[in-house]
């Protein structure tokens, strides 16, 4: 007899893919200038560490907040006891002004429409759990984050549907892909209740276009599902095209039936602030029960009420916000150029991207033939040879061997300018010729 639950029994977590086999080598044979200058350097992990001093600094500059005062006189009590799964006012009005601020200030945000989660990892959980019954599916375009079938699927019993997308249009959503998604879903007999989409994208590193998201509302209102927004890279977004959120795009189309109800927007301060540790996310959604629903669900993980006192204050200093959001973005931009030249040096192509932690990269003329197989076989050479930890895009359900997800904004500038050394010195072991493609640098 199994003493344990069928979760806990079978693998269903999605561990033993290869965006976390790579994780395993890398925490056994770490990179250090000094220490291990021979080893693995970390460039699959989605971190965001360009602008730690600006926050520390800030941290020095207010230690009353640290220390848990307000106005001179300690508040550790009133957080001590506090667990109102509502969330501090405080942190709920700031998060809202930040939400705006990065959508250049173009709409507004309600607190009431908010639910505090500890990270997106929940707030995408608890809207499976609010919007589908398990058998029930979420379509996803294809390349996407990885995490995806664990957070949505794992406890829910939800199934995830790709959506493929291709690279002759540089990974772009269609109506026709949304179609045959769906009719794929109807084959294996699913029943689709939303479609969820990373905006900007993780792994691609875009932007999606207002044409991209009409589309997606009008397959929305036809079909009459939901649309789920993770938009935890918006405040990412280092080049044009500006940001367009899908809350922007519905604004404009308010007299489109009750689309409006079904629109929920995911969001965490992990990539955008670089405090992933912090656990503090959202949702942020028009409807009504399901914010209702999701705040008694959001009881199951909240944030601390020292974080929440913390962060709320740190949003408050606006001029300190606006400068960190704007000197990082800038870092961000510097970074990408240095892995773009890096790898261009290296004879590798990256898609054109604008936003994000990290490229997508076109290495399909390193491969020995057009399969997974030579993918994996590239990857782990890469990985053992090379030194680089990179997530391959099978680990992404990407459907076109060949193409790889690299993160620039987890290391220093020196150990990026090794990790680009280290691949031009593989690619030139390899000896192979480069192939570009239109939507490549
Ligand atoms: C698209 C996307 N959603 C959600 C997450 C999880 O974020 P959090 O740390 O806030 O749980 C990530 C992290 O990489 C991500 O890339």
């Amino acid at each position: 007899m199994n003493m344990l639950s069928r979760k806990t029994s079978q693998d269903s977590h999605g561990q033993d893919s290869s965006y976390f086999l790579g994780w395993q080598e890398y925490e056994k044979n770490r990179y250090h200038p000094i220490q291990n200058p021979m080893g693995i350097i970390q460039m699959g992990l989605a971190e965001n560490q360009l602008s730690f001093d600006l926050l520390k600094s800030w941290l020095r500059r207010n230690p009353d907040i640290v220390g848990l005062k307000k106005n001179g006189v300690s508040i550790f009590k009133e957080l001590a006891l506090f667990q109102d799964y509502h969330g501090l006012p405080a942190l709920k009005n700031e998060l809202v002004e930040f939400m705006e601020k990065i959508r250049g200030n173009e709409m507004k945000f309600a607190p009431e429409k908010l639910v505090l989660t500890a990270g997106a990892t929940p707030a995408n959980e608890i809207l499976m759990f609010c919007l589908a019954d398990p058998g029930e599916a979420f379509i996803l375009p294809t390349p996407y984050y990885p995490g995806f079938d664990r957070d949505l699927k794992w406890r829910t019993g939800v199934e995830i549907v790709p959506m493929h997308c291709s690279s002759s249009n540089g990974f772009r959503i269609t109506s026709s892909a949304l179609e045959r998604a769906y009719k794929q879903a109807q084959k294996m007999n699913l029943n689709v209740k939303g479609v969820l989409v990373t905006n900007p994208s993780n792994p691609l590193g875009v932007t999606m276009t207002k044409t991209e998201l009409n589309y997606l509302v009008n397959f929305a209102i036809d079909k009459n599902i939901h649309i789920i927004s993770d938009e935890i890279y918006s405040g990412t977004v280092f080049a044009p095209p500006k940001f367009v959120s899908i809350m922007e795009v519905v604004n404009e189309r308010i007299s489109d039936n009750n689309i409006w109800n079904r629109i929920h927007i995911v969001y965490s301060l992990s990539k955008d602030l670089g405090i992933p540790g912090f656990r503090v996310g959202m949702i942020y959604s028009n409807n009504e029960k399901v914010v209702s629903a999701a705040t008694k669900m959001s009881s199951f993980g909240l944030v601390s009420s020292q974080t929440q006192y913390l962060v709320a204050n740190l949003l408050m200093d606006k001029k300190f916000t606006f400068k960190y959001m704007e000197e990082t973005q800038r870092r961000l931009k510097r970074r990408k150029e240095m892995l773009v030249s890096g790898l261009r040096n290296a004879g590798i192509l990256c898609l054109k991207s604008n936003a994000g932690l990290f490229c997508w990269v076109d290495m399909r003329h390193l491969l020995s033939s057009a399969t997974f197989e030579a993918e994996k076989e590239l990857w782990i050479k890469i990985l053992c040879h090379a030194g680089l930890n990179i997530s391959p895009g099978s680990s992404c359900h990407c459907c076109e061997p060949g193409w790889f997800r690299v993160c620039f904004a987890n290391m220093s500038e020196d150990t990026l300018k090794i990790a680009m050394e280290r691949m031009k010195t593989f690619t030139d072991s390899t000896n192979s010729a480069v192939k570009g493609s239109n939507n490549s640098y």
